[in-house]
Parts: structure tokens; sequence; C-alpha cells
């Protein structure tokens, strides 16, 4: 089954799934349609690397596709779900938002509609991201090959509940961002020692990758961090630091705030 898709957003997660898209499943894609806000300098750059179809106002598109993804801000949701109500007839609508629940989307949307949401990472970029996905209540087998035609097409991914997502959304979702701020304070206190910037990142991420390769081997985490702190030695004065400082409670705070703010509660 060859399916046509319209993407409303053409921001970074839009073209991270229409590259994967186009660079491992085109077989299986009839035509990609992008629109956007106001932007139209993006859907011209989209147009002429992917060979995707602009689309300034998508009313007598809908009809063409099988499926909408929903790749705007969260916060622009209710709006475009309140236009698409008049215009949808039988295609299925997945969101990559945060916090925008299937069952959010279906207050909003004939009933009947078929409806799901991936929470994927930007490591999609690179068809690594790890998404979480899940369905609405009308979903049929077809619905199921058309998701996992857009998880694979941008890494690996976990079938999930709704709740499960809301909680893993930090997790799988913006932990990204915790790690590159990991990173990015590393390669600045490498500078301190008079290490140009590009030395200072060279070796900050060299350590990065030798560390993922070593978590892709068979020790736990814990196993590889005892590994490396002899106790009484260097390394392990470094951890008494972090751990004084209250490292571990911090990043479970800030797991908690994410999660928080994705489902709009603070
Ligand atoms: N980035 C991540 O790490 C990540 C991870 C998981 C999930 N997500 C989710 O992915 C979604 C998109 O994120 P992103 O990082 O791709 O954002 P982005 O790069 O800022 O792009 C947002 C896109 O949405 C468009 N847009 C905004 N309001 C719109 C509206 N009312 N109608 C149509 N298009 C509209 C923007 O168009 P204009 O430029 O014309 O305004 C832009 O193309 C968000 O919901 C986010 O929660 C992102």
């Amino acid at each position: 089954m060859k399916n046509s898709i319209l993407f409303i957003g053409a921001g970074r997660m839009a073209e991270a799934i229409i590259a994967g898209l186009i660079t491992s499943s085109h077989e299986q894609i009839n035509s990609i349609y992008v629109s956007n806000q106001k932007n139209t300098e993006r859907l011209q750059e989209l147009a002429t690397k992917y060979q995707v179809q602009p689309i300034d106002n998508y009313d007598d598109i809908i009809e063409k596709v099988d499926m909408i993804v929903l790749a705007m801000p969260p916060s622009e949701h209710e709006g475009v779900l309140n236009k698409l109500k008049h215009l949808i007839t039988s295609q299925f609508v997945v969101t990559v938002a945060a916090g925008i629940s299937p069952s959010f989307i279906e207050r909003y949307l004939p009933g009947g509609t078929a409806v799901g949401w991936i929470m994927p990472n930007t490591a999609a970029m690179v068809k690594h991201s790890i998404s979480l996905y899940t369905y609405g209540s009308s979903v049929s087998e077809k619905h199921h090959m058309q998701m996992e035609l857009l998880v694979n097409s941008i890494g690996t991914s976990l079938y999930c509940s709704e709740e499960e997502i809301h909680n893993l959304t930090a997790i799988t979702g913006s932990a990204p961002a915790f790690l590159y701020l990991f990173v990015e304070s590393l390669i600045e206190q490498t500078e301190q020692y008079n290490v140009s910037r590009e030395t200072a990142e060279k070796l900050v991420k060299e350590m990065v990758f030798g560390s993922v390769e070593m978590l892709k081997g068979n020790y736990s985490p814990k196993e590889l961090r005892e590994q490396v702190t002899t106790p009484g030695g260097a390394t392990a004065e470094g951890i008494k630091i972090l751990r004084t400082g209250n490292f571990v409670e911090l990043l479970q705070e800030a797991v908690i705030a994410t999660n928080k703010k994705a489902k709009g509660e603070n």
C-alpha cells in the first residue's frame, strides 16, 4: 500500500521524518505534502531537498492524503484540530507533539477518527530516535502499518500506553538535552585548561562516544561506573562532589518538571 502524507508543521521533527521516509521507505510513499504557518522559504527548502510538495493552504489537499502528521508546537494543536474537524474524512491523524495524547485529539475530531501519537527525539535526524508510540480508540491493522512506516523511518520504537508516554516523555524526548548540557559543561571546563575549543570538543565527544560503546556491551551502567571509580581514588572524589550537590535528585526533579510541563500541569 502506498501512502500520501500531509505534514502540518515543517520544522526539525517534520524534516527528520520526511528524510527518513524518503531514504528508507520511498517505495511505500505516493506523495508528501508539507505546510506550515508562515515560513514559505522553509517549505521551498524542504521541496528542493526532498522533492516534497509545499502547500500554502492544506484545505484542498486533505481529501488526497491517507495520513496527516501534526508536527507543530503543542500549543497550536487546538486551533489546527478545530480546523481539521471540518475537513477530514478517513485520514489517520498522528501527532508528534509533547503532551498531546490521542484522547486529547479525539475530543476535537469526529467520532471514529483514527488517531496516533509518536514521541520521538532529535536523533530522528540520524535515524536513531527511540520513539514511543500509541493509538486512539479507532485504529485498524492498516493504521498499525502506517504507524510502523513513520516510526521505523526514524529509528527504533516502543509501543506504550498513553500514560506511559506521558511519564516517559522526559526520558526519551527531552533527556537528550540534559545529556547535551552535561557535554557542553564538560567542554567549557576543558577550555579552562588552555585547550582550544576544537580540541576540547573532540576530547569530550570522543569520551562520550567511547562510553556509549561501553553501554552497548554487557555491563550495566552501575558496573561501568564502578570500573572507573576506584574506591578512595580520584574519580571517587569527583563523584562525591556530584552526589553532595544532589546530582541524582536534580535529575529526578528535572524529569518530573519536564513531564509536568509537557502535560500542561505547570
Ligand atoms: N525537537 C524535539 O526534540 C522534539 C522531540 C519530541 C517531540 N517534538 C515535538 O515536535 C513538534 C515540532 O517540534 P520541532 O522541534 O520540529 O519544532 P520547530 O522546528 O520549531 O517547527 C515547528 C513548525 O510548526 C509550524 N507551525 C507552528 N504553528 C503552526 C500552525 N498553527 N499551523 C501550521 N504549522 C505551524 C512552524 O511553522 P512556521 O515556521 O511557519 O511558524 C514550524 O514549521 C512539537 O510539537 C514538539 O513537541 C519535538
